[in-house]
């Protein structure tokens, strides 16, 4: 379909104020976003333009009921120029889900990916160089009504902005299997990529943090024996000979960079388990000398290599001259996101906007 998207570039480019060479995760947003509004039946008024703040009702229903969704994405720059995305329908397809689950509407995904092409058409300059780092990119989708009653919201506005980003991680993590607090149960929403999710995982991660750790390893609200996924990332275990991670159960989130990995590995031979993996299991396989690598995966972190697990009163180290595969998993993503290595999977979509249409 053809969307009419109005676009207004802005007059005071903050990019000379940046400095690519230390950019912190997060902080730094670029000079334009994409907004658009559902009015109870449809989207409209789809705009990109300079960013700022909006001003926001405090009945605004999203702050009071968690109905509040978003994505995160990643763009590089090929050695010519053009901006690469990496797999953007699949996640305009995991937004979907996500709005679905949490009653929210559908943002058609030709729309989401022509919204994200010309705005990071018009950031362009903002994509760092360097191959650690990216224009990372997140659409969020929020309920919009002001009331004050439970009930979902018939208005919403969906936002897309742009960061350029270093590694979310600069060095490996050290995670704590909890086992108080829940991030998951079946038939909840650890499948959605939804706000509260996150909110949700705030206190326990600041115990962690407490006690020494970067971040908590999720375990199922049963038993806590089944190992779910970190806060940030799925997670992967290199054993020998194979390698095992969490299946998708609907209690945990359905990774594109899992997704990619798991392909990539399987291409090299490695036989991939998608299973329920035991926290004892992992114990088990450490003290047999069995447990190579640990690594998360995620669209911020990329692949992150784990160097220490706690459990009940133990910690797992995790020894850095085997991280083979983790290094030439991460080597091997980095380098097809940036057009270095060719993309053989259909996962890169360059983005060319012709500039008569783009301004
Ligand atoms: C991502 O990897 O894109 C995430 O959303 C994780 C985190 C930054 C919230």
């Amino acid at each position: 379909m053809d969307y009419k998207i109005s676009i207004e570039r802005t007059k005071h480019s903050r990019l000379a104020e940046v400095d690519f060479n230390n950019i912190p995760f997060g902080k730094v947003f670029a000079d334009h976003m994409f907004v658009a509004d559902f009015d109870g039946k449809q989207w409209n008024n789809f705009s990109i333009r300079p960013l700022e703040r909006l001003p926001f009702h405090p009945a605004t229903m999203a702050w009071h009921y968690g109905q509040a969704i978003f994505e995160g994405m990643k763009a590089s720059v090929s050695s010519e120029g053009i901006p690469l995305l990496f797999r953007p329908e699949d996640h305009a397809r995991r937004f979907n889900t996500s709005a679905q689950r949490m009653c929210m509407p559908a943002f058609p995904t030709d729309l989401f990916v022509e919204a994200l092409s010309r705005l990071v058409w018009l950031d362009r300059d903002w994509i760092p160089r360097n191959e650690e780092s990216a224009l990372y990119i997140r659409p969020v989708m929020m309920a919009t009504d002001e009331f004050v009653g439970v009930r979902s919201s018939d208005t919403f506005k969906m936002m897309i902005m742009n960061l350029p980003s270093g590694p979310y991680y600069a060095k490996p993590v050290s995670l704590l299997v909890e086992e108080k607090y829940v991030r998951a149960v079946d038939g909840g929403v650890g499948e959605a990529k939804a706000a509260g999710n996150y909110g949700a995982s705030l206190y326990p991660t600041k115990l962690a943090k407490e006690k020494g750790y970067d971040q908590v390893i999720w375990m199922d609200a049963h038993e806590f024996k089944y190992i779910q996924e970190v806060g940030t990332m799925n997670i992967f275990f290199v054993l020998k000979g194979r390698v095992v991670t969490p299946n998708l159960s609907g209690t945990i989130l359905k990774g594109i960079t899992r997704d990619s990995l798991i392909t990539l590995m399987r291409e090299k031979g490695y036989t991939v388990e998608e299973r329920p993996v035991t926290m004892e299991e992992i114990l088990a396989a450490y003290k047999k000398g069995d447990l190579l690598e640990a690594f998360g995966a995620g669209t911020a972190a990329v692949v992150a290599h784990v160097d220490r697990i706690g459990y009940k009163g133990e910690d797992l180290l995790l020894d850095q001259r085997n991280w083979e595969l983790s290094r030439s998993l991460k080597e091997e993503i980095n380098g097809i996101r940036s057009g270095r290595i060719q993309d053989r999977h259909g996962w890169i979509h360059p983005v060319i906007v012709e500039e008569s249409v783009a301004v």
